[in-house]
């Protein structure tokens, strides 16, 4: 194949962007409670509600997911977005997350360890079903057994108003907020092509 004037091929590498910067929480079997920042984390199935999270095994955080099989994604917004790099620059090995960045442990509805984190507007609580140990990282593969979400972002209607909650993006390096809204689900074929 020939290579195309004004294009660069680069080697492989991950350049899947924009990603979320989510906050795992999880716990060892006596009770303490960790936070580490992830980006290799996406959903991979509706039904069964699945996602995956990917860890390197010298993550303090490891261990934990490795005994209990459970952890909580908590989404973060740009409220969050210094909690959330703090905690993928530093280890529970040294500090306590919780204490140092004044976040809430709350009670998880389904898991039995992992704890959620209280000032993010939503909790994905997971049950690891299979672990792949791909290479530096390994992936945690993980059923939602419950979602707990902040009432303050319920509209009367019954209507998840997720997009005010101000999500953060993590894009190349870079956190990043959401911009205006485009489009919703399906527009295009209700709208003609823009020129
Ligand atoms: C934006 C961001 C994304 C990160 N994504 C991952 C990730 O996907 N997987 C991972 O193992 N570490 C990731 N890290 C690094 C860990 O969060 C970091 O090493 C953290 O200190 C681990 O905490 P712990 O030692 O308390 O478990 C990320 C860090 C940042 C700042």
């Amino acid at each position: 194949m020939r290579s195309t004037k004004g294009r660069q091929v680069w080697r492989p590498g991950n350049m899947l962007y924009p990603l979320p910067a989510v906050m795992v929480s999880a716990a060892d079997l006596q009770g303490e409670a960790n936070i580490l920042t992830v980006a290799w984390t996406g959903t991979v199935c509706s039904d069964p509600a699945m996602l995956y999270i990917s860890v390197r095994p010298e993550r303090y955080s490891y261990h934990m997911l490795k005994e209990t099989g459970e952890f909580v994604v908590n989404l973060t917004t740009e409220k969050l977005a210094y909690a959330a790099d703090w905690c993928g620059v530093r280890s529970g090995r040294d500090v306590d997350k919780w204490k140092e960045l004044n976040l809430t442990k709350g009670k998880a509805e389904k898991l039995d360890h992992a704890p959620v984190i209280l000032e993010s507007p939503v909790n994905i609580e997971c049950r690891v079903t299979e672990v792949k140990e791909l290479g530096t990282h390994h992936m945690f593969l993980a059923e939602v057994m419950a979602v707990q979400v902040d009432e303050r972002y319920m509209k009367k209607s019954g209507k998840f108003e997720l997009n005010s909650a101000g999500l953060l993006a993590y894009s190349h390096g870079e956190y990043r907020s959401l911009g205006d809204r485009i489009g919703r689900f399906g527009w295009s074929v209700k709208k003609r092509m823009p020129s």
